[in-house]
């Protein structure tokens, strides 16, 4: 398999070479408003662990990291050995985190983090298949040890099912076109690596970049969302962080897609929750000039609610 570039110079979105880490996003916001002094955080979207660093350095006591793809604990890992064990990483989805912290013995933590969606080194590494970018398989799984990879995910689901998938996850307009002719070049055994599926979105949707973005970026994000069932994440993240952070503690959630923030909004206006701004905040110009992935981030942050079960 050939591993080319689609469209490398005129991205409207430069990523870094596939062996430079993730950059942070927001980080000098999250450590400001998580106040780790002396506490017990647990960042369950480790990545390279570059949130995790800067709590630390900011003084948390300890951090406890989960990222469900092995690469990424990998990397974090080396990163973190520094701190000894001020950091404890364990492979897990964060709907799981509960478990990982009945198995540590520890009941509240003083804040939660989740940076949401996919790290920079995922999407860049051809292998995983999440982007158009270059070749590779129809993969797109961030735990690469367990589930239905993006190909096995598109021949299981019916039209109607791959129609509201991409229209519901990807906010495609031209959903049932594409899910078409997704469909057509399946059954004509042509779809089996990203670009034979950025191929049949061209197909569906024409060749035009709208606002400087690639017309697959919309069918990419719905399949790989969908792969990771990244909302039933979410969701099950927003219903168990009250339970686990102590009264006065924080929870920072930085999302980069309006479904989630949505969710993440609505969540926070339980009054277990003190959001902490009525508006997300978002990245400053100096962060956004250096990275562009900053561009949707939208962060709210709130205070666990003292005397409210
Ligand atoms: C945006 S990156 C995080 C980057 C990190 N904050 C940093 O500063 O380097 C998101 C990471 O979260 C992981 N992730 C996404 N959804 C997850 C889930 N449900 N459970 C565990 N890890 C998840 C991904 O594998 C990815 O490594």
């Amino acid at each position: 398999m050939n591993v080319v570039n689609v469209v490398p110079m005129s991205h409207s979105m430069p990523y870094p070479p596939a062996d430079e880490p993730h950059v942070s996003v927001m980080a000098r916001e999250v450590v400001r408003l998580l106040q780790p002094s002396g506490g017990v955080f647990l960042d369950v979207t480790l990545g390279a662990a570059g949130h995790s660093v800067a709590l630390l350095e900011a003084g948390a006591a300890s951090v406890i990291g989960l990222d469900r793809d092995p690469r990424a604990l990998e990397l974090a890992r080396a990163r973190l050995e520094p701190f000894g064990e001020r950091a404890l990483t364990r492979h897990s989805s964060f709907s799981k985190f509960g478990e990982v912290l009945e198995l540590l013995g520890i009941d509240k933590v003083d804040g939660i983090l989740a940076d949401l969606g996919v790290s920079s080194m995922q999407l860049n590494e051809a292998h995983r298949g999440m982007s158009f970018r270059a070749e590779g398989p129809l993969d797109m799984r961030m735990d690469t040890t367990r589930g239905e990879t993006a190909i096995e995910l598109i021949t299981r689901l019916d039209d109607d099912e791959l129609t509201e998938t991409i229209g519901r996850l990807g906010e495609e307009r031209r959903a049932r076109r594409v899910a078409r002719c997704i469909r057509q070049e399946l059954e004509a055994g042509k779809l089996a690596t990203t670009l034979d599926l950025r191929r049949a979105v061209v197909r569906a949707v024409g060749p035009a970049r709208i606002n400087g973005v690639d017309p697959a970026t919309k069918t990419f994000q719905a399949l790989r969302m969908a792969v990771n069932r990244e909302l039933f994440e979410l969701e099950a993240l927003l219903n168990l962080a009250a339970e686990r952070i102590r009264p006065g503690g924080r929870f920072a959630v930085l999302s980069f897609h309006s479904l989630e923030d949505r969710m993440v909004k609505r969540a926070m206006q339980n009054p277990v929750w003190e959001p902490l701004s009525r508006k997300p905040l978002v990245a400053e110009e100096d962060e956004l000039a250096e990275n562009p992935r900053a561009r949707s981030a939208k962060l709210r942050v709130a205070r666990r609610a003292e005397g409210v079960p």
